[in-house]
């Protein structure tokens, strides 16, 4: 069988590092791909003016699948002054090239799963009622809806005169926005439509299905953003009942929810919101399992089969120009993990995610953040691992 290629897209900064070691894991536990370089990131914008180049997006059209590591953004004005000088008349503006992935290949499903690794120091704890300590076990998904809502970019700052008109049509907005001056609105929409809806409902409510879980929790807010939450919620009953009826539907409002994580964050199993509570459900679960260091998140779109696998981390540009790379790989490793069952190679993922959870459970080498310290060049003489020492670790166990 012809070997399946893999895009590369490493990016800025600490994505480079965290892809090139999450590569030697990858190929120790037995996986065979070829692998093309794709470019991205704050370098393209600067020298080409495009931080996602069209021969990027060629590359994930023909190979559908790709690992990403992180990009840097900036604010408008500093993007523009770093552009070379020779694009500066050109009336470029600086776009993310993230949320320009997604819209491009309408990659609407993120998934975000976040599970405890067995002796993570990192790992959330309670005080019982006893007075003692409790460390839950936290297994959930989140399934966050990925192009619509919020992040849909239909916003204004003094809207044009059809769109003000169109708001004065609405009673709410007469009796609370009426008497501010036009120019003094910004207005962002939260757009949901019933289709993409439906698609991430049914992507949550698969995925229980699929991996045993006994509920689907909707995490939005319908008793307060009527329209596109209650549609939601609606949607999902009537899902839930015609189509998983073996599969209990909760119904939880953000905000409580986020109380709620640090009281029974193990209760919960796969959670579904839309585009901005699903990224807030999702880091706030990422902080429970150890933050950034262990956040992976994959974006997809079930039709054409492209899926784009990443940290949620950035690319902490003051951790990029040190001799020896000292951020924790573990993140970019479970991108891969979750690509290799995406691509249904179950068993090298099964098998990588393993050797990590024996090398975080053995404790003996563990990066700064594990060890709690400030992020400076000198934790490795203070006996945090590197990036390098960790992945070396992980191969060694995959034995
Ligand atoms: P960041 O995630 O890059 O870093 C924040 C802090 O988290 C770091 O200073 C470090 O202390 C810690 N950290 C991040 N990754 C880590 C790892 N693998 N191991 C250990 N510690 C880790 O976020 P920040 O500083 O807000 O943004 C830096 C740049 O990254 C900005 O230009 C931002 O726009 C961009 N960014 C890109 C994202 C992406 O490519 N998906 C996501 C978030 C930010
Ligand atoms: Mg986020």
């Amino acid at each position: 069988m012809a070997k399946r290629t893999i895009v590369l897209m490493p990016g800025d900064g600490i994505g480079k590092p965290v892809l090139d070691e999450t590569i030697r894991v990858l190929d120790a536990a037995g996986f065979e791909a070829e692998y093309v370089h794709a470019d991205i990131g704050w370098e393209f914008w600067c020298k080409e003016g495009n931080p996602l180049p069209q021969r990027t997006l060629d590359l994930i059209a023909k190979h559908k699948i790709a690992l990403f590591g992180a990009i840097t953004s900036k604010p408008k004005d500093e993007a523009f002054n770093e552009l070379a000088p020779e694009l500066k008349e050109k009336n470029l503006v600086y776009a993310s090239p993230i949320v320009g992935l997604r819209q491009h290949f309408d990659l609407d499903i993120c998934m975000r799963p976040c599970r405890s690794y067995k002796g993570n120091p990192l790992n959330f704890i309670r005080r019982s009622a006893d007075g003692g300590v409790e460390e839950p076990m936290v297994d959930a998904v989140i399934f966050r809806q990925n192009t619509e809502g919020l992040y849909g970019g239909v916003e204004w700052s003094n809207p044009p005169q059809q769109v003000y008109d169109a708001l004065m049509t609405n009673k709410a907005f007469v009796k609370n926005f009426s008497s501010c001056p036009k120019e003094e609105l910004s207005v962002s929409t939260r757009i949901f439509t019933k289709k993409y809806t439906t698609r991430i409902l049914k992507a949550a409510f698969e995925h229980a299905k699929k991996f045993g879980y006994p509920s689907v929790t909707l995490c939005e807010k319908p008793n307060v953003i009527r329209e596109t939450s209650g549609m939601m919620y609606k949607l999902a009953q009537q899902m839930q009942k015609a189509e998983y009826p073996e599969i209990k539907l909760h119904n939880t409002n953000i905000d409580a929810q986020m109380m709620w994580l640090t009281k029974n964050p193990e209760d919960y199993g796969v959670i579904v919101a839309g585009n901005m509570f699903g990224d807030i459900a999702s880091d706030g679960f990422a902080g429970l399992i150890g933050g950034l260091g262990f956040a992976a998140s994959a974006q997809f779109n079930q039709e054409s089969g492209i899926g784009v696998f990443e940290p949620t981390h950035g690319s902490a540009p003051k951790y990029a120009d040190y001799d020896v790379s000292i951020v924790n790989p573990i993140a970019m490793v479970e991108a891969a993990v979750m690509m290799l069952e995406y691509i249904d190679e179950k068993a090298i993922a099964a098998k990588i995610r393993k050797a990590v959870a024996d090398v975080v459970a053995e404790g003996k080498v563990r990066t700064y953040d594990m060890m709690k310290m400030s992020g400076k060049a000198d934790v490795i003489t203070k006996g945090a691992a590197s990036t390098q020492q960790m992945v070396d670790a992980i191969i060694a166990k995959l034995a």
